[in-house]
């Protein structure tokens, strides 16, 4: 398995080499950071130089971009050519959840990220929250030619299909082993196996059966799990499918 989505520089309490390790113990090989900041970039290439089976992502998420400088294009630019284990930009994307008080500004900045992400050739991870149309319609505009992930879906199956059609991936993460994440589990079922990629988004949105307590990418094995049963195939079926579209989309 890959875990796809994990900010395990976020993770407070194990030390990233344990997390790294013990991933390893459940059979997840390879791990993508996404940067959420700037201030996350040099852990992110300290981690890739140190761990061969980590990789990274360089971006300012939605929430990050009052701290926006158009300097940050260029350094991404020099880190990424430099480093070839950062395989995509991320994670970048609308979020209308925490504060609606500068959509404009993070459509703005979305939208000079995924430029960034098409000149660079790199795929683009998306955090969409509340923001679905918005999300869609400017990269539907925008994109030229760099694969999409949705990381962390959160929308409907009529959404979901309409991705689904523009060829975009979809991560799903801890959230289809709610419970009651009825829609989730929809989305799970419904979508072509080729287009999923299984993420943990560590250390938020922990999967049953530790839903409460810190998430880490070893816990992806879960979310596998569980997909696995509602799309009423086995675990060895996801794991190999899913693994084959982390590879092909990342290159790694
Ligand atoms: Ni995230």
């Amino acid at each position: 398995m890959i875990d796809t989505h994990t900010h395990i520089n976020m993770i407070e309490v194990t030390p990233a080499d344990d997390i790294i390790k013990n991933a390893g113990n459940y059979g997840v090989d390879k791990l993508i950071i996404p940067a959420a900041s700037t201030s996350d970039f040099d852990t992110i290439i300290e981690l890739t130089n140190k761990h061969e089976n980590v990789y990274g992502m360089l971006g300012i998420h939605p929430s990050e971009a009052k701290e926006w400088t158009d300097d940050i294009i260029t350094r991404i630019k020099k880190l990424a050519n430099k480093n070839k284990k950062i395989v995509a930009i991320g994670e970048i994307g609308l979020d209308y959840y925490w504060d609606k008080s500068f959509n404009d500004l993070q459509k703005e900045i979305f939208i000079k990220q995924i430029k960034l992400a098409n000149e660079l050739r790199l795929p683009i991870d998306v955090h969409d929250r509340d923001a679905h149309k918005d999300t869609f319609d400017i990269l539907k505009e925008y994109n030229r030619g760099s694969i999409v992930i949705m990381h962390c879906f959160s929308g409907s199956v009529e959404f979901a299909k309409e991705c689904i059609k523009e060829g975009w991936y979809l991560g799903i993460g801890g959230v289809v082993t709610f419970k009651n994440a009825i829609k989730m589990k929809e989305v799970a079922r419904a979508v072509p196996l080729e287009q999923i990629l299984l993420e943990t988004d560590a250390p938020y949105l922990t999967p049953v059966p530790y839903r409460g307590k810190e998430n880490q990418p070893a816990y992806v094995k879960f979310v596998a799990e569980e997909i696995a049963r509602i799309r009423n195939t086995t675990f060895e079926e996801i794991d190999e499918i899913t693994t084959q579209n982390a590879k092909r989309v990342f290159n790694i």
